[in-house]
């Protein structure tokens, strides 16, 4: 059962050039509307369905949710908490920019129950943030995370980007160095991906020479888990980072293959064994809220399979005694064979009952996990 749910909400002040998400600008006038909808899908969902559990973790995620009101939102958040149910002590998370924080807002959230705050910094250079298409500067990041601060959030995450237009591996330590001295409870940072058609394309064709070279990017993720390391930030999964303790508890349900609710547009959901995902159209979703853009029946095999792509991003491992319960499938005879090519390369290790990738093995994860397809 289900104990888990992410909820997308759309809108944003401005689109950035580089984000290929169902995320809108300039819609604000819809946005109660929207919320009312959002409510009514987990109203009806949940009714088809009932004795859905009480959540262990929520997220808000978009779009940026710390854009609407705070009370719009909760229109939304009180169908949760009404149709659903949060345990006591729930992880509940909300994605914001650094300029749609103020205190106000932040101390609103907080009485709703929302307990953590990621906060989407990319970078803290004014010249890459305004290379990529980013509406903030540096020193609206600080204020940003001053407000949350303010508003009385203490369990605050940043999203950090590297291989941008603009960036040095240089600058990248500075961004680094700088974000970490405000002392947040967790980063994630990920390598810039350009979908086709994206505006980025227009201003910095993927062969410019703007973007950092391959050994470049390499040095940069190299840079990213030894920085983190020195400021007690411990690498729990390929790009995420946290202060022992502050691990995202909802995305470590993705990572364990563990089911999931989700409502809202273009929302992907793990529920009783499918795979599922909402209309990414705004009108579309909008007018039938329960109906399916995409749906796949996960089996045995490929559920199993997905457990150990899944599983292998975590720096702990699989837990393989955990594993063969969960699956009835002994990795170590199954895959016999590539391991022992994986292991003779080094780019996996088993420690005790925990199978990982080895440090090499990361910076090639891609292409190792492959190997278990
Ligand atoms: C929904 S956004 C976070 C909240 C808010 N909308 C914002 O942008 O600050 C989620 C995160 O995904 C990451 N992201 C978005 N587009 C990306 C891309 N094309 N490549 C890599 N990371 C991306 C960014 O780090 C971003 O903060
Ligand atoms: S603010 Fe976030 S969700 Fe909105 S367009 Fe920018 S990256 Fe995408």
């Amino acid at each position: 059962m289900a104990e888990s749910a992410y909820i997308h909400i759309p809108f944003c002040a401005h689109k950035c050039d580089f984000c290929d998400f169902a995320a809108f600008a300039g819609l604000d006038d819809l946005a109660l509307e929207y919320c009312q909808v959002v409510a009514a899908e987990i109203k009806e969902r949940n009714r088809s369905k009932p004795n859905a559990a009480p959540l262990r973790t929520l997220f808000y995620g978009g779009g940026t949710p710390g854009y609407i009101a705070p009370s719009t939102l909760k229109v939304v958040h009180d169908a949760v908490r009404e149709e659903i149910g949060l345990i006591d002590g729930a992880e509940v998370t909300l994605e914001t920019t650094p300029k749609s924080v103020t205190a106000e807002k932040a101390e609103q959230w907080l009485s709703m129950g929302i307990n953590r705050i990621s906060i989407g910094v990319e970078s803290m250079q004014d010249h890459e943030l305004q290379a990529m298409g980013r509406e903030h500067k540096r020193e609206e990041c600080i204020a940003g995370i001053n407000a949350a601060r303010l508003g009385g959030y203490e369990n605050i995450a940043f999203d950090l980007m590297y291989g941008l237009p603009e960036q040095t591996l240089e600058s990248w330590q500075e961004t680094l160095e700088s974000l970490l001295a405000l002392k947040p409870k967790h980063l994630s940072a990920y390598g810039l991906t350009i979908a086709q058609n994206s505006p980025l394309l227009l201003r910095y064709p993927k062969d410019s020479p703007s973007y950092p070279n391959e050994d470049t990017f390499v040095q940069m993720y190299e840079t990213l888990v030894s920085t983190c390391a020195a400021y007690g930030l411990e690498q729990y999964e390929i790009a995420n980072f946290a202060i022992p303790g502050y691990e995202s508890r909802h995305n470590l349900t993705y990572w364990r293959n563990h089911p999931y609710l989700a409502f809202g547009v273009s929302a992907h959901r793990y529920v009783d064994g499918v795979r599922s995902s909402n209309f990414r159209s705004l009108k579309h979703y909008m007018r039938d809220y329960l109906g399916d853009e995409t749906r796949e029946e996960i089996d045995h095999l490929l559920r199993m399979k997905e457990g150990i792509m899944l599983g292998l991003r975590l720096r702990k491992g699989i837990d393989l005694e955990e594993f063969t319960r969960t699956y009835n499938v002994n990795i170590e005879e199954r895959y016999a064979q590539q391991l022992h090519e994986l292991s003779a390369g080094n780019f996996i290790e088993l420690e005790g009952k925990f199978l990982r990738l080895s440090q090499k093995g990361v910076l090639v994860s891609n292409t190792v996990l492959t190997e278990f397809i």
